[in-house]
C-alpha cells in the first residue's frame, strides 16, 4: 500500500497546499503566538504534507508527533526546518486512541483524513481533544461536490456512486462519514464545548494538471464500478471520454473540500484580533457559515461550483 499511496500523496500535495484556507491557518497561528514551543499532533499524517504546509505558518519552535498506520509513509516524513522537532508513531487510530498522544498538545490536526473516518470516531476525537485542551485544525475534507468541464451526461451519476462508495468504506474507523464528515465534525466539536469555524478549500485543477486529473478520474471510475457493478457499461465509456478531455488539454476539475478550525473559549485570551472577530461571528449562528466570509473569494467560488454541480 505504502508506495502507491506515497506517489498519490506526492502528486496531490501542491494542489492541497494551494487549496487550504489561509484564513483558518491564520486563526490557528494567532492562537499560539505566545507559545514556545507549540506541541502538535498530526493524525493520519502520511508522509507529512500537513507538517510541511503548517510549519512555515506557525510560530517557531514546534514539536510534532506524526501518527499513521503505514510505516512506509512515516519513514518518508522529514522536518522542513531546523526549528521543528518531529517524532513519528506507527499506530492504527481506528483500533485505539491512546490518551498519551493527546496529552499536553496545543493543536490536534489532520489533512485529507476526515472523510475516511466514522461519526463515532469524530465524537471520540472531540472528547480527547477537549480533555487535553487542544485547539483543532482539520484541512481538506471532501464534501461530496465536484464539477468537471466539458460536462458529460454521466458526471452526476458517477459522482453520486463515488460518494456512495465513500459512505460504504471502512478504513478501520467504522463506516466512513464520507461527504458528511465535515458536518459531523462540526457537531461533535460543538457538543464538546468548542467554537467551530469552516472555510472552503477546493481544488481547482487546470488542464495542465493532467496527471492529477487522470489519477482522480480513474479513482472515481474504480469506486463507481465497485459499488455498482451493474453500471459498468455506462462507467467505462464515461471514463474514456473524460480521459480524452484530459489528454486533449481541455479538462478542468473542481473538487470541493472544507477546512475546519475549532477552539475553546479559553484559547481566546491568547489571541489577537482574528480570533476575537471570528469568535464574535461564530456566536449567534452556525460557526461553519459565519466564518466563510473571512475567506470571501473562496466562499464565492465554492458557492458557484456548488450551483454548477
Ligand atoms: C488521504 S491520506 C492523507 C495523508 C496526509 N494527511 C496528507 O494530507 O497527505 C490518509 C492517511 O490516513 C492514514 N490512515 C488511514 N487509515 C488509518 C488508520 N486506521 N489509522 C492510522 N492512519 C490511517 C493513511 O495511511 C494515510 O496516510
Amino acid at each position: 500500500m505504502g508506495d502507491s499511496l506515497s506517489s498519490w500523496l506526492a502528486l496531490r500535495e501542491p494542489a492541497d497546499s494551494r487549496a487550504r484556507s489561509t484564513a483558518l491557518t491564520r486563526v490557528v497561528a494567532d492562537l499560539f503566538r505566545e507559545h514556545r514551543p507549540v506541541r502538535i499532533l498530526d493524525l493520519g499524517s502520511g508522509t507529512g504534507s500537513n507538517l510541511r504546509y503548517l510549519a512555515g505558518h506557525l510560530p517557531m519552535a514546534q514539536r510534532w508527533l506524526l501518527v499513521d498506520r503505514d510505516p512506509v509513509l512515516l519513514a518518508e516524513a522529514a522536518a522542513p526546518t531546523t526549528g521543528c522537532l518531529v517524532e513519528t508513531r506507527c499506530l492504527d487510530l481506528g483500533e485505539s486512541l491512546p490518551p498519551e498522544i493527546f496529552a499536553g498538545r496545543d493543536l490536534v490536526t489532520a489533512s485529507a483524513l476526515l472523510d475516511l473516518v466514522s461519526p463515532e470516531w469524530l465524537g471520540a476525537i472531540a472528547r480527547e481533544c477537549r480533555e487535553s485542551g487542544a485547539a483543532v485544525l482539520f484541512a481538506l475534507t471532501y464534501n461530496g461536490r465536484s464539477q468537471c468541464t466539458p460536462e458529460e451526461p454521466e458526471d452526476d451519476e458517477v459522482r453520486e456512486l463515488m460518494n456512495r462508495h465513500q459512505r460504504a468504506s471502512n478504513h478501520g474507523f467504522g463506516l466512513a462519514a464520507g461527504p458528511e464528515a465535515g458536518e459531523y465534525a462540526a457537531q461533535s466539536f460543538r457538543e464538546a464545548g468548542y467554537r467551530v469555524g469552516c472555510a472552503p478549500s477546493e481544488w481547482v485543477l487546470a488542464p495542465e494538471a493532467r496527471e492529477l486529473q487522470r489519477e482522480l478520474i480513474e479513482g472515481w471510475a474504480e469506486a463507481a464500478r465497485e459499488i455498482a457493478p451493474d453500471r459498468a457499461a455506462i462507467i467505462g465509456p464515461w471514463l474514456e471520454r473524460r480521459l480524452a478531455h484530459v489528454e486533449a488539454n481541455r479538462s478542468r476539475v473542481t473538487v470541493c473540500h472544507e477546512d475546519l478550525v475549532a477552539w475553546l473559549p479559553d484559547h481566546e485570551g491568547n489571541s489577537r484580533e482574528t480570533v476575537r472577530s471570528l469568535s464574535a461571528a461564530a456566536g449567534p449562528v452556525s460557526g461553519r457559515e459565519a466564518i466563510q466570509p473571512l475567506d470571501d473569494h473562496r466562499a464565492v467560488s465554492t458557492r458557484q461550483a456548488i450551483r454548477r454541480a
